[in-house]
């Protein structure tokens, strides 16, 4: 935990913003309120935290098939390792799929797809249960047995969607590493997880070009060897090697025999791990969050159906990639279970054109909406005659996540995308948290800007560093006061991390920080300000600043590196790193682009620096911890502040 030092707010100039955008109140129309799956959600809302078990008891019987019922509904005798629904036996591909298959949802869209190049898929819950299931009875053929764990690696296909189901069906454990990543970020993945089996592409489209995940993954599988058997979609028929006896190929797999469209989900405790997620944290290596059976299903399940008021003829579109917890939740999970149809789109927003999600709005007659703030300026930086030229009217919600959302974002896609009709879900959460957490639901009235109040049962606060809370309008620590269920449940392989981590800071009180700090207005409105710790928030995607600096010093030209986040426009945040080089190197533009390329081969584009500079120092505490504050400062040309703890 850092402290919080007044001389360096993050970003200025949002900050002005925000005081404008307080007191701006957005009520939601009465049609709205009185069409809502809650109209009394503000009630409920009160209900629920005076007795949390109580309301996810109810939301668990409402909202899962259980094969056995759980005997009690939170376990706290060994904080914080918290225990959801004990005893009780489920498996997600029953509540998303099997169920479904004996009601007239059978015949119901799950899923359609679209890819970058105008191709279009779709799956009725019926095909998408039998391909689950022969995808299963592959893994299961390839070895694959409760409790392994499963690395998939791919673009952003259905397959991508029916690895994951098919994982879990069997009991097995996945580990989706995002396809943008790169070779070490995903070989560290698939060493911590030591999966020995990896699904993948032959490559990925973007932007009409194809990028070669098989090559990326030979080289990780290279670098891990623990991997054993490699399947690979073919998406894009470009020609890649195939390992004999390690590398087969999805479909020629599907079609044999033992690929049956009958396979019965394996009968899972709550308690049992569901899959992996790596994030960033403060150290380089990978942690991997876990997420399991029971709890998460509740959360991600209630929030989607709360928050997003999901109705049977909806088509949502949850606008992020599987490969992050958003997709896991709310692209692949929660929809299927709540039994809607989804939409995903394989390719970039402005692809060939800056109108093709407001094509897609429209081709598709999508009711809702769910994006991040980076791609809404993203688009809204075209201007509006793109969105203008296409019919949004099926529109009725709309969402953001990933980022605090500048008010001026907010307003432009609340009068250009949802021509002030569509009120908008500003869900705070992470992946840690594995739901929503903090979001209004429709019947809340919006601040722009701020992602309101926490939701039903989740005890949320901004606090002081000794606990005390916070005035109004005074910045301080995000906590949760009390255990949710779609809460990760350790760090993989390594429980002390996760105590140290996540409930060290606030110990005596008991409560998970979050490393987030935000500020409650006067209306108990809360506004999220920004990471506290080490992770960067580029373009919504999370980065510790310890993976880009141990990819720079990887590099054989540098001896130490220190990154920090820089406000950005468009991205949120952007990268500056400051390097020493070894002796007799000398830094030049050339140099500083080979570092770019290493840390884009080492882990993705997403973690390349905006800008590399050379130094001959870092400004270091008598511990020889990187002071990145001051650096900050001294990029943002802000006072530099305490400089007590400084060594030199
Ligand atoms: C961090 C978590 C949860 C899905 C995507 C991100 C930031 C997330 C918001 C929001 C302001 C937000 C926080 C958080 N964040 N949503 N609505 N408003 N900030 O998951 O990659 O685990 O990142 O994202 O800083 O701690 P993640």
């Amino acid at each position: 935990m850092s402290e919080l030092d007044p001389n360096v707010h993050p970003d200025a100039k949002r900050e002005v913003e925000i005081l404008a955008a307080e007191s701006e109140l957005y009520a939601p129309a009465a049609e709205v309120v009185s069409n809502a799956y809650l109209p009394d959600y503000l009630a409920l809302r009160q209900s629920a935290l005076a007795d949390i078990t109580a309301f996810w008891d109810a939301r668990a019987t409402e909202m899962i098939d259980w094969y056995e019922p759980y005997a009690q509904v939170l376990d706290d005798s060994s904080k914080p390792f918290y225990k959801w629904f004990v005893g009780g036996k489920t498996n997600i591909a029953h509540n998303a799929l099997d169920r479904h298959i004996k009601t007239w949802r059978k015949n119901k869209l799950a899923l359609i797809w679209e890819a970058e190049d105008g191709e279009q898929r779709t799956f009725s819950y019926f095909r998408l249960w039998q391909e689950v299931n022969r995808f299963a009875n592959v893994l299961k053929s390839m070895g694959v047995k409760k409790g392994d764990t499963v690395t998939i690696y791919m673009g952003r296909v259905p397959e991508l969607s029916i690895a994951m189901l098919a994982t879990a069906k069997i009991g097995a454990i996945h580990s989706v590493v995002y396809g943008g990543f790169s070779e070490q970020a995903l070989a560290s993945r698939i060493e911590d997880a030591q999966s020995k089996v990896l699904v993948t592409c032959d490559g990925a489209w973007l932007r009409g070009k194809t990028i070669n995940l098989k090559d990326i993954a030979d080289e990780a599988v290279r670098r891990s060897p623990v991997v054993q058997s490699v399947i690979v979609y073919q998406r894009t028929k470009q020609t890649v090697r195939m390992e004999q006896g390690r590398d087969y190929w999805w479909h020629e797999l599907m079609a044999l025999p033992i690929a049956s469209s009958k396979c019965t989900s394996e009968v899972m405790d709550a308690e049992d791990p569901l899959f992996i997620l790596y994030t960033s944290g403060t150290t380089g290596r990978p942690k991997g969050v876990l997420h399991t059976c029971g709890g998460y299903q509740v959360h991600i399940a209630t929030t989607l159906q709360y928050v997003f008021d999901l109705k049977d003829d909806d088509r949502w579109w949850c606008a992020a990639d599987q490969g992050w917890i958003t997709g896991h939740s709310y692209i692949v999970y929660s929809p299927l279970i709540l039994g809607a149809t989804s939409f995903m789109y394989e390719g970039s927003p402005d692809f060939p054109y800056p109108n093709r999600w407001w094509s897609l709005v429209e081709k598709y007659g999508i009711t809702i909406l769910y994006t991040a703030p980076t791609a809404i300026r993203g688009l809204m930086r075209y201007g509006e005659a793109w969105a203008n030229r296409h019919d949004l009217s099926s529109l009725r919600l709309l969402g953001t996540v990933g980022e605090p959302i500048n008010p001026e974002a907010w307003r432009w896609y609340h009068r250009v995308i949802g021509k002030e009709r569509c009120p908008i879900m500003d869900t705070w959460w992470q992946t840690e948290t594995g739901g929503f957490m903090i979001t209004p639901t429709p019947v809340v009235p919006l601040k722009p800007g701020s992602a309101t109040l926490p939701f039903a049962g989740i005890d949320a606060d901004v606090v002081r560093e000794d606990g005390t809370p916070c005035d109004a309008n005074e910045d301080g620590y995000l906590v949760i006061r009390q255990p949710w269920p779609g809460m990760a449940r350790t760090i993989w392989g390594d429980p002390e991390r996760y105590v140290q981590q996540y409930w060290s800071d606030f110990a005596k009180q008991g409560w998970y920080f979050t490393g987030d700090s935000a500020r409650k207005d006067q209306d108990g409105y809360f506004w999220i300000i920004g990471r506290m710790d080490d992770v960067i928030k580029v373009s919504g995607y999370r980065l510790g600043t310890a993976e880009v600096e141990s990819a720079l010093v990887s590099h054989k030209d540098v001896a130490e590196a220190a990154c920090i986040g820089v406000p950005d426009e468009l991205r949120g945040n952007v990268i500056h790193a400051f390097c020493i080089l070894n002796n007799g190197v000398n830094g030049s533009d050339s140099l500083a682009d080979a570092l770019k390329q290493h840390v884009r081969t080492e882990i993705g584009p997403i973690a390349v620096p905006a800008k590399i500079n050379f130094v001959d120092s870092l400004p270091k505490t008598r511990s020889g911890k990187i002071m990145r504050r001051l650096l900050k400062a001294q990029v943002l040309g802000q006072p530099i502040g305490d400089t007590s703890t400084l060594a030199d």
